[in-house]
């Protein structure tokens, strides 16, 4: 390695090899290749800047627009389209680089709500100057607040989308703005086998034009490992454990966006306050504390394969009805195999001590107690 590409404490290299050497991570030779591939950007884009922001009226900005597409860098380069497996370090890697990146102008954002943003803006474009393009508009916009952008989670949902993304792309592109992004499909097979495909091909190729494909073949899924690890019975209830819910759910939600839906029992609406990809998080009190009997938590139990609940309290000898609600929510999360991560004030088998069904309440304790075991962790979901 010659001197002038050795890496500093500020280059991803530099960042990757420092979050390694204190355990952070551990080495991984497809990481490397990729951690390798951001760093070569990460030097061609030291305070890229291929527009300085320009003052959108006016005659200066007139000009300044006008110069735009006539001086783009010479020095313009590729971007990255990171793809792999689940949990293969992809959007760590790319914060790794995004956070590092010398750019004045940069942006980090899941590509789900820059789609949403995007389609959004175009309408409020369209209503402001009904004459103009919104696109070249829209990307006159975007270019101005960012030289790189990095988006998590890369997709086409639908054709819809394609055949906005193909025009604001390629307004980027020619805007000069660099683009990383993480995905879980390779660009030829986006959109594959669906119809409109032959109507996408051609963004496709505009995809491949600006961005080197790199495969993430990374050789564990660490995002699994990592949840094999954490915590399952989090002890007290404070926002240390709220926190470390928080990043299970995200963990596991992945790029679907949790929210607010109701399920169907015996005719009956459940409210399930958040969830997304088959694990719901709940309060205790929403759990327990309401007049909700087995058949919700059958039907929590057969719909989830994960459920979080927070602020388990200890029960007292008065909260009789809330401890019986447990008992047979445990019971039915149990049987059916669903993971659980809750937060509580205290372990299993302090939570209920004195009571009626204390003796009963011993069979939650020894399978709260199992539930947080390895075996269980790998057992399948039975809906
Ligand atoms: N080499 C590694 N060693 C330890 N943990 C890792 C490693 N690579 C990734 N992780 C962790 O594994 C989890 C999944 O990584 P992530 O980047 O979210 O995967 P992806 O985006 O490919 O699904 C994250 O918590 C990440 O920090
Ligand atoms: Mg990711």
């Amino acid at each position: 390695m010659d001197g002038a590409a050795a890496p500093n404490s500020e280059s991803v290299l530099g960042r990757y090899r420092a979050m390694i050497g204190d355990g952070q991570l551990a080495a991984d030779p497809a990481q490397r290749l990729a951690a390798e591939q951001l760093d070569r950007l990460w030097r061609r884009l030291f305070h890229y800047d291929p527009h300085p922001k320009a003052p959108a009226n006016g005659w200066l900005g007139r000009l300044l627009n006008k110069r735009r597409v006539d001086e783009m860098p010479v020095d313009y380069p590729s971007g990255l389209y990171l793809v792999g497996e689940v949990g293969r370090g992809k959007s760590m890697l790319m914060d790794l680089f995004f956070d590092a990146a010398a750019v004045p102008r940069k942006r980090r954002v899941h590509f789900h709500q820059f789609m949403q943003e995007t389609h959004a803006r175009l309408h409020q474009l369209q209503i402001a100057a009904p004459e103009a393009d919104p696109m070249a508009a829209l990307a006159d916009l975007i270019a101005a607040e960012s030289a790189l952008l990095c988006f998590d989670e890369f997709q086409i949902h639908d054709i819809g989308d394609g055949t906005i993304l193909a025009r604001l792309f390629q307004a980027l592109f020619d805007r000069a703005v660099v683009m990383v992004a993480t995905s879980n499909t390779l660009p030829d097979d986006l959109f594959r086998g669906k119809p409109g495909f032959e109507t996408i091909k051609p963004f496709i190729a505009l995809l491949k034009s600006h961005l080197d494909v790199l495969v993430l073949d990374a050789a564990r899924d660490y995002r699994r490992e990592r949840l094999s690890t954490v915590k399952t019975w989090l002890v007290p209830a404070d926002g240390q454990a709220e926190r470390a819910l928080d990043a299970v759910f995200a963990d596991l939600i992945g790029d679907t966006m949790p929210r607010a839906k109701t399920i169907t029992v015996f005719g009956r609406q459940l409210p399930i306050p958040l969830s997304a990809a088959g694990v719901a998080r709940f309060d205790f009190s929403a759990l327990c504390a309401q007049n909700l009997g087995s058949g919700d938590y059958l039907a929590i139990a057969t719909h989830f394969h994960t459920v979080l609940i927070d602020a388990v309290p200890i029960l007292s000898p008065d909260n009789f009805d809330e401890a019986r609600r447990f008992i047979t929510l445990i019971d039915a999360l149990y049987e059916h195999r669903v993971k659980l991560y809750a937060s509580a004030a205290a372990e299993p088998a302090a939570l209920y001590v004195a009571g009626d069904g204390v003796a009963i309440f011993e069979r939650t304790v020894s399978r709260l107690e199992e539930m947080r075991s390895v075996t269980y962790g790998g057992l399948a979901h039975l809906p």
